[in-house]
């Protein structure tokens, strides 16, 4: 039987127990089955997905790193300087991060926490610590939070406006395949999309992510300084449910192309939604994350150094043609504005000033 047979079957039991299921809970399986989730298979998923950790060996990390140099003097030079990164994967960002953190200060003193549920060996030969969830991180001395792309695989509900109200989308099972029934919504959902879906259109989906809130929380109690920088697709809530994205955010992708068909081959394809922002800030201000600085990649990248890395590279003996062209590609899919330097930056705080933050606007309380 192959995995993504076992994902519905286990889909499946769980549908004949209960009915109707959450769209989380079929996106769950799909994506973190124990044997046969995306993530959580054996044959790779890492292979399957590009993020802008993918897009060059080092300049992610190398960029990021220059980031963090801003908030380990926020934090007041904490030794050891301890980064806990969500959705650690493979280890690749936290390689590139150590490697480029031999020019700094806080080098000699770095203590790389990874948050990992579907951890590989190199992800764990990469950190000096691996936890599964973020509730087992232990408490400790002022700490920075990054991640890229981790909240957009967090599992999502689904909801629809009618002219009657909200509609819960669950998932049940027809025939050989899986479809979508309406259901009433839960009052969880209900209130979600008054507090953020006020724009979405009769017709239009929203996707509803509920474990933001459990993140922001354990997030808040590792420290008593903590900043937290979440790089991901999305935008503010009224850009997110908005008119113009009437049919919701939710995608598969199957070796790099995207589809709509979410609910074809569980196991075998990444699915993703947009990330709501205002929910990300919301949930920090709740657990004490005070004041807040937001921007896209683009302007982040670029303050930290993106255009000095290819001017740096052109003065290197060993550049050709071909290899600066490797670079300046690099470059530009990472600051292109119809590119990954279109996604959303967010850092936010918790007992810390975040004024010197480079390259992102400045919002605070
Ligand atoms: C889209 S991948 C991004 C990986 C990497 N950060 C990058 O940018 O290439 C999301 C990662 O987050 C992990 N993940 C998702 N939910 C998680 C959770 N609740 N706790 C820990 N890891 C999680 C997944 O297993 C996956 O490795």
């Amino acid at each position: 039987m192959t995995s993504a047979n076992t994902v519905s079957k286990r889909l499946q039991e769980q549908a004949n127990r209960q009915g109707s299921l959450p769209f989380s809970v079929f996106m769950e399986h799909a994506l973190y089955d124990p044997s046969g989730g995306f993530y959580t298979r054996a044959d790779a998923p890492y292979a399957d997905y590009f993020t802008s950790v993918s897009v060059h060996p080092t300049l992610f990390g190398q960029l990021l790193a220059a980031h963090l140099d801003d908030v380990w003097q926020i934090l007041g030079r904490p030794a050891p300087f301890r980064i806990v990164e969500l959705g650690a994967a493979d280890g690749r960002l936290a390689r590139q991060i150590r490697n480029a953190a031999d020019s700094f200060s806080w080098g000699g003193s770095l203590q790389y926490v990874g948050v990992e549920r579907a951890p590989a060996s190199s992800t764990t030969d990469a950190l000096d610590a691996c936890f599964a969830s973020i509730a087992e991180v232990p408490v400790g001395n002022a700490t920075s939070i990054i991640s890229n792309e981790f909240f957009d695989a967090l599992p999502v509900r689904l909801a629809r406006r009618t002219a009657d109200g909200w509609v819960e989308e669950r998932v049940a099972r027809e025939g050989e395949e899986w479809g979508f029934v309406d259901r009433p919504a839960p009052d969880e959902i209900k209130s979600y999309a008054m507090q953020y879906a006020s724009a979405t259109p009769v017709g239009g989906r929203i996707e509803v992510r509920q474990s933001v809130e459990s993140i922001y929380r354990h997030a808040a109690s590792l420290a008593s300084g903590v900043v937290m920088t979440s790089i991901d697709y999305g935008d503010i809530s009224a850009a997110v449910h908005s008119k113009r994205l009437a049919a919701g955010t939710l995608l598969a992708y199957r070796r790099h192309r995207a589809s709509d068909d979410v609910l074809a081959n569980p196991g075998h394809a990444d699915l993703t939604a947009h990330v709501n922002f205002t929910q990300l800030i919301d949930a920090g201000r709740s657990q004490g994350f005070g004041c807040y600085r937001t921007g896209q990649q683009a302007d982040f990248l670029a303050a930290l150094g993106a255009g000095d890395h290819l001017v740096r590279f052109q003065e290197r003996p060993d550049a050709t043609l071909a290899t600066y062209r490797a670079e300046r590609e690099a470059v530009f899919q990472l600051v292109s504005p119809t590119d990954l330097g279109r996604f959303q930056v967010l850092t936010q705080g918790k007992g810390v000033d975040l004024s010197p933050i480079r390259g992102l606007d400045a919002l605070t309380d």
